[in-house]
């Protein structure tokens, strides 16, 4: 067993340090006021190959590994989680799929400009009546010989407003259930698909979520990835490596909170003495280096996984449930030890505690995550 990271991740992590740093950290917190979606950063990591990661070179990606994946997004969701969730999504629910699923024609018209960061992708498969139970889908993409006829409503969907591309789960045979479901490219602007206004969330603000809207949209035949009928599995395998990504932004929350609230100790004193001398405070600092290592460790064995072609299901579950939680439990502490100061904007946690959050609910709560592991467990 080797822990050691390689030199190609050491400059990964270097450079997304940097960036966060210089390009995310200033209007933060003005972002997650004003909910405004940070597009000239998003352009930004679009330029340093962020936004299609592991996709092969020769289609407008970096070529790098899962694990060099996993520790660009740490470092990013560290400073601004909106923005790590912007490149997970296009990284792993967007590029993904159409690099291992999609058609040649597919990949040279959407994937090469997704991975090169020239144009934003979303992923639709919640609906209003199909967020957990995702094989209950509404939405009907009905075969009318030359195009397929789209109908129905996604809801919640990252990069909703600023994607160019969407790919949408839905019905083709909604007689076969779930085994009757395709999945789709669909641009925007095509006549019928509508984006309603901008979801007002309590966290991960300046991401931009919307509900999407399709009355009667055509989709040309040749926009479905195959295989016909597959959509369903596309987009559970799909999941299993989004799953690692929102595990890694989990994981970049919580050791953003523990960083401030490491160096807040050092410099704030109370009783005469600075915070980090009170052995409460050092006892709360122990445990949060310590279920964020824990919550590392099994993003980087689930990356590992994925790298070396085996199975990462269970593997990426686990890291999202464990790190998901670590994230809650690392901001709330972080707040409190900052104290009053923890409960203002310019402190940076509280904001942290928000985006928190989420990444308990989004790509499968941690009750979905649970049933994973419990059904593999018990198989
Ligand atoms: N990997 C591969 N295949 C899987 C799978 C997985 N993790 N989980 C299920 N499947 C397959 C099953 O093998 C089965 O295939 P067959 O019919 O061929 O046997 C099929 O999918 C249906 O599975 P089940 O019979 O287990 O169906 P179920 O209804 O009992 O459970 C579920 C399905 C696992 C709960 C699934 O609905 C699920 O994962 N729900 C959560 C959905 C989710 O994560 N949504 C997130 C939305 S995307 C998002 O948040 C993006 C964003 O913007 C940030």
């Amino acid at each position: 067993m080797d822990f050691s990271l390689s030199e190609e991740h050491f400059a990964v992590r270097e450079t997304a340090r940097t960036f966060a740093k210089t390009e995310l950290l200033p209007g933060v917190i003005e972002r997650d006021e004003l909910q405004k979606f940070p597009k000239e950063q998003v352009a930004k990591l679009g330029e340093l190959g962020f936004l299609g990661m592991m996709v092969d070179p020769s289609y407008g990606g970096s070529g790098m590994d899962a694990v060099s994946y996993v520790i660009a997004i740490e470092e990013i969701a560290k400073i601004d989680a909106s923005a790590a969730v912007v490149m997970s999504v296009n990284n792993s629910l967007v590029c993904w799929g159409l690099e291992k699923y999609g058609t040649e024609e597919q990949k040279q018209k959407y994937l090469k400009p997704l991975a090169s960061g020239q144009k934003l992708g979303a992923f639709a498969l919640s609906e209003p009546e199909a967020g957990s139970d995702a094989t209950h889908q509404q939405t009907s993409a009905l075969d009318k010989g030359d195009h397929y006829l789209l109908n129905g409503t996604k809801n919640w969907i990252t990069n909703g407003g600023s994607s160019d591309y969407v790919i949408v789960i839905a019905h083709t045979f909604p007689e076969l259930a779930h085994k009757g479901i395709n999945a789709f490219v669909v641009e925007k602007g095509w006549d019928g698909f509508t984006i309603a206004p901008k979801e007002n969330k309590m966290g991960i603000r300046s991401s931009d979520t919307h509900q999407l809207l399709f009355n009667d949209v055509k989709i040309p035949k040749s926009n479905l990835i195959p295989p016909d009928k597959g959509g369903f599995k596309f987009a559970m395998e799909t999941l299993n490596g989004g799953r690692i990504g929102i595990a890694a932004q989990a994981l970049g929350i919580a050791a953003g909170a523990y960083e401030l609230s490491l160096q807040y100790a050092k410099e704030r004193k109370t009783f005469g003495k600075p915070l980090s001398q009170h052995q409460a405070i050092q006892f709360k600092l122990a445990d949060m280096a310590t279920q964020i290592e824990a919550a590392r460790l099994l993003c980087y064995k689930a990356a590992f996984l994925k790298d070396t072609h085996q199975d990462y299901s269970i593997a990426s579950a686990t890291a999202k449930l464990f790190a998901s939680k670590v994230a809650m439990d690392v901001t709330v502490e972080a707040v409190q030890i900052h104290g009053g100061y923890g409960y203002v904007k310019e402190f940076h946690v509280e904001r942290l505690m928000r985006d928190a959050k989420i990444t308990q609910i989004y790509e499968g709560t941690s009750e979905i995550q649970k049933m994973v592991i419990s059904r593999s467990l018990l198989k």
